[in-house]
């Protein structure tokens, strides 16, 4: 991907992030997921009173690809409000793994971008 590519990416990311509903946290998170034919999906964290229904960012732009047929991708954008990366949680490590194996996680803090493997993120996974 060409740094403009990763740049797109973060900015839908970034937009993906103000639709948080995260009034019990005040955590945003934004993901964009990059297909392999171009096609991009968003998704930010929604979080419920019961907090365990919480649904993680990259989840939900995950699922809403998945649940669209998508099934090949190629890169993650993950961007939050806090000055930090946001690396994603270990359910979400564990469905990345799963769905797209071979993606490219581009993380955004306020110092700089980070790429990583779901495979550095996630050594020795389960599976089947
Ligand atoms: N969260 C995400 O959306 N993605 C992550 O990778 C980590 C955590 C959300 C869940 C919850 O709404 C808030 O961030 C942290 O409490």
């Amino acid at each position: 991907m060409t740094s403009e590519d990763i740049e797109a990416l973060i900015s839908l990311a970034e937009d993906a992030m103000k639709r948080a509903i995260a009034p019990y946290s005040g955590f945003k998170v934004g993901a964009a997921l990059l297909c392999a034919d171009g096609k991009t999906y968003t998704g930010c964290n929604i979080e419920n009173p019961s907090l365990m229904l919480t649904a993680c960012a990259e989840r939900v732009a995950l699922q809403s690809a998945l649940s669209d047929g998508y099934t090949s991708f190629s890169a993650m954008a993950i961007v939050s409000n806090d000055e930090r990366y946001c690396f994603p949680c270990g359910s979400c490590r564990q469905m990345l793994m799963e769905f797209a194996p071979d993606i490219q996680l581009y993380l955004r803090s306020k110092t700089g971008i980070k790429k990583f493997t779901i495979a550095e993120l996630l050594p020795y996974p389960f599976s089947k």
